[in-house]
């Protein structure tokens, strides 16, 4: 198959849209050709490293240019607007994780890209990981049997954000990852969730998620912890499975173990064998990038397309409204003081 030249651009390159660009530039006939960054001596590396990369502090450069498709690496608040601007000038879309920083904005974008008849998607990486898939397989083929709870964890010491909270800088990953391996949206939502270091910008929260079905699922994350742990458990009926992303050589554990009540109350255990599947890595951006130029080179719709993103976002948004309603509120329950 012959494939169609792909000319991408990246507005943002702080930490993230260097490792995107990367990753677009192992395309088969894809490159980068145009980078914007408001903020000039974040472009001037580019400048030595790869000299033909045309560089911009305006992002309006990129949107009359000739690429074929923009990705968008910059902070959550600034999405909605490159994005709804990009389409407009015809091109492709792959926005960072979350979407955008609200419902209504999600919705405008997916609208917006129908109109244009663009690709819109959006960066949840880990639905490419393969890691994530293996155990959405595990979920899917019923080889837990049937799901009691989802334990998700994502701390670490910062990285301190000041423009937005932990839920919508860490959660996003968690709660994609949860859509993609279950398959069904939740009904509830409780949020739990404090703000050491900066007025207002809450950094560690829980998140109580429950589905129609009965099954709940927890999520903690937190800039505010000492140790850097990246992990999702799934417990079911028949066996319980552990995705740890920092232990590249046993990222998925499945555990034969589990408990049962009988007839009568007595809890009786199993215990059985760890197993460690083979996982056959590949890097999750890569695959991300991948189906992003497939998706504009056949009109297929990519894995994390807009509702994908629009869903992620939707939580995020009740998550926030939940606690902001908590807060107005502002009720505690007092407990007696103890006796001794
Ligand atoms: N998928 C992932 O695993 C992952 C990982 C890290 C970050 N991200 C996402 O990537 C995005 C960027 O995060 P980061 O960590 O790279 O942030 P960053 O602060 O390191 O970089 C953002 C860059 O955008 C530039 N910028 C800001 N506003 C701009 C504007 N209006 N026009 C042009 N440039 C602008 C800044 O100057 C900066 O260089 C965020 O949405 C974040 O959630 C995703």
């Amino acid at each position: 198959m012959i494939l169609t030249d792909l000319r991408f651009g990246v507005i943002g390159w702080g930490y993230w849209g260097p490792k995107i660009a990367r990753n677009l530039d192992g395309i088969p006939q894809g490159m980068v050709t145009m980078v914007a960054d408001s903020d000039s001596r974040r472009l001037a590396s580019l400048a030595v490293g790869k000299p033909w990369i045309q560089t911009t502090t305006q992002t309006s450069d990129i949107f009359r240019s000739n690429v074929d498709a923009v990705v968008i690496a910059t902070p959550v608040r600034t999405h909605y607007q490159l994005a709804r601007e990009a389409l407009l000038h015809g091109k492709h879309v792959l926005v960072e994780k979350p979407l955008t920083a609200n419902v209504a904005e999600a919705e405008e974008l997916i609208a917006l890209a129908q109109r244009q008849r663009r690709v819109l998607m959006v960066g949840h990486t880990f639905e490419y990981n393969p890691a994530v898939n293996e155990l959405r397989k595990l979920v899917q083929n019923g080889d837990l049997g049937k799901l009691y709870c989802i334990e998700a964890e994502r701390v670490n010491l910062g990285l301190f954000r000041s423009d937005i909270n932990v839920i919508w800088d860490l959660a996003p990953h968690d709660v994609s990852i949860l859509l993609y391996i279950l398959g069904k949206k939740p009904e509830q939502i409780k949020v739990q969730a404090h703000a050491h270091l900066q007025p207002h910008i809450h950094d560690i929260a829980h998140l109580d998620l429950g589905f129609a079905d009965g099954m709940t699922a927890h999520i903690h994350v937190s800039w505010l912890h000492p140790c850097k742990i990246r992990r999702v458990t799934v417990i079911g009926d028949a066996r319980m499975a552990v995705y740890d992303d920092t232990n590249p050589a046993e990222m998925i554990k499945i555990y034969n173990k589990g408990a049962d009540v009988h007839a009568d109350p007595v809890v009786s255990y199993r215990f059985g064998a760890i197993t460690i599947p083979h996982i056959d890595w590949i890097e999750p951006l890569h695959l991300e990038c991948e189906d992003f130029a497939n998706a504009i080179r056949t009109g297929m719709q990519p894995r994390a397309h807009g509702e994908v993103g629009l869903e992620v976002v939707r939580i995020l948004a009740a998550a926030q409204k939940a606690l902001e309603v908590q807060e107005s509120q502002n009720v505690k329950a007092v407990l007696p003081v103890l006796q001794s």
